[in-house]
């Protein structure tokens, strides 16, 4: 039967009439989906083997295909091949393109196996390619935050709660809280990729396949743990994607708090750090000006995250089994997501590694504001033997004394101190400089020198630093 040339050569058999253009711009998504010819072909390499080896197709006809599929991907990467738009999606164009350079051999390759199974497939493996990238991204930041700790170890800066002076700590330490933030996010996007790593590859079209597949061997070969269970989850499932964009959204979260500090710590008014001019930019009208505006766009660049996270999970939440076509949008979230958290994660690590704190301005700030309170407050606990509602109290009526006098808590006289509580002696001075409430905070996982250290010499073991 003579058919029309304008229906689409993969499934126009029962059509007499070709998509309106408005279908095939709605429909096509070759324009996006050709980042994913590199796992397309391989799961079809694998695919076809699998055929061979199985007596579904002759060991000839895999060994034709296969080689028709090296040409097109290298093809592809030397930017001759044609992606059209007819074709709708990056599995249609490189079939189409198979048959033109091996002939009708080329409609073998689909024995067993859907449209359905195949996208499944090849996003999952992407996914995953973008997971160990993220993992080795996420190693790289992580280095760099140990690096800073190390750097600058006897640095002193204020702690903040409610961004307001609250106890000095060590630079180290906060560094180290990040690390520990980074560090949580590898271990989400290793236990993703655990999860994600069983091959829907073999599902078909959602209920399996009467040819006599092989569905371990495919999955070995690709690189999976095992085929996935469940035919009709195969080809249902986006949780993986779900996941990545998860992770994601949880580590962009932590990359923009702290290019929030760094936008602070940044500014003339509080002078902590200083951005190296690489990852600054000036302002047009006002010469001075040096701006952080990398931070400023990494604190942004979760937005964009966020807003895939919700975009996915709206598309699937009333998805009924298995496949339909919404899940097409899956991708372009992915995608961009992707491109913008690997690209936070490296302009990250690049200010860290060229970011100079600035010491004598850290220094000086973690002393005002009475930081060295709660010191004060567990000296007269632990001197005096009083309750410590007691020694809070008493340390408030020292505050507002320093307050009156305009000075610090170290400035106040011994008979100030006396007025307060007449036990008080001059031990207590002893208690009030940064330097002694970082190094008194030896508690596990506090401030000090030694704990830091520790968690230093944890982390550096832990990713073989
Ligand atoms: N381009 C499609 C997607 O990305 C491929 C799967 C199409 N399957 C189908 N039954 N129409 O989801």
């Amino acid at each position: 039967m003579a058919k029309k040339v304008k229906t689409n050569l993969m499934w126009g058999g029962r059509f007499d009439e070709g998509p309106d253009v408005l279908m095939e711009s709605i429909n096509a998504s070759i324009n996006f989906d050709k980042r994913l010819y590199k796992q397309d072909i391989e799961g079809s390499v694998a695919h076809a083997n699998m055929l061979a080896k199985q007596g579904i197709i002759e060991f000839s006809e895999a060994d034709l295909i296969c080689e028709g599929l090296a040409k097109i991907r290298l093809e592809i990467e030397e930017g001759k091949f044609e992606f059209k738009p007819s074709l709708e999606d990056i599995h249609m164009n490189i079939e189409a393109r198979l048959a033109e350079l091996i002939g009708s051999t080329a409609g073998k390759l689909h024995t067993a196996r859907s449209r359905n199974d195949q996208v499944a497939l090849d996003f999952r493996m992407w996914v995953r390619d973008h997971i160990d990238i993220a993992i080795s991204d996420l190693r790289k930041l992580i280095e760099a935050f140990i690096n800073q700790a190390d750097l600058n170890s006897d640095l002193i800066m204020p702690g903040f709660t409610h961004m307001q002076v609250a106890q000095p700590v060590s630079w180290s330490h906060h560094m180290m809280a990040f690390v520990e933030m980074f560090g949580r996010d590898l271990a989400r996007f290793e236990d993703a990729r655990r999860r994600l790593n069983e091959c829907p590859l073999g599902g078909a079209a959602l209920a399996g396949t009467s040819f006599p597949i092989d569905r371990h061997t495919t999955s070995k070969i690709l690189g999976f743990d095992r085929p996935m269970a469940n035919s009709i989850d195969s080809t249902s499932d986006r949780d993986f994607a779900l996941e990545f964009l998860t992770c994601s959204a949880i580590c962009a979260t932590h990359l923009s708090r702290f290019s929030e500090e760094l936008v602070i710590w940044s500014s003339a008014q509080f002078n902590f750090v200083e951005i190296s001019e690489r990852f600054s930019s000036g302002s047009s009208i006002m010469p001075q000006k040096k701006n952080p505006d990398a931070a400023e766009l990494i604190r942004a660049k979760v937005s964009r995250i966020n807003g895939s996270l919700v975009a996915l999970l709206t598309t699937m939440k009333g998805l009924p089994l298995t496949y339909s076509k919404d899940m097409q949008e899956d991708k372009e979230q992915v995608f961009d997501a992707a491109d913008t958290l690997l690209l936070s994660l490296r302009v990250m690590t690049g200010m860290l590694n060229e970011l100079k704190p600035n010491k004598t301005n850290l220094e000086k700030a973690a002393s005002v504001g009475f930081s060295t309170a709660t010191d004060l407050a567990d000296w007269l606990v632990k001197n005096i033997k009083i309750p410590f509602r007691e020694a809070h109290e008493i340390t408030g009526k020292l505050v507002k004394r320093a307050e009156e006098n305009s000075c610090e808590l170290k400035d106040l006289s011994l008979d100030d101190m006396q007025e307060a509580n007449s036990l008080i002696n001059k031990g207590v001075y002893s208690v009030l400089s940064v330097q002694n409430s970082v190094a008194s905070r030896t508690s596990y996982g506090g401030t000090s020198p030694e704990e830091v250290r520790k968690q230093v010499l944890t982390w550096r073991k832990k990713l073989s630093l």
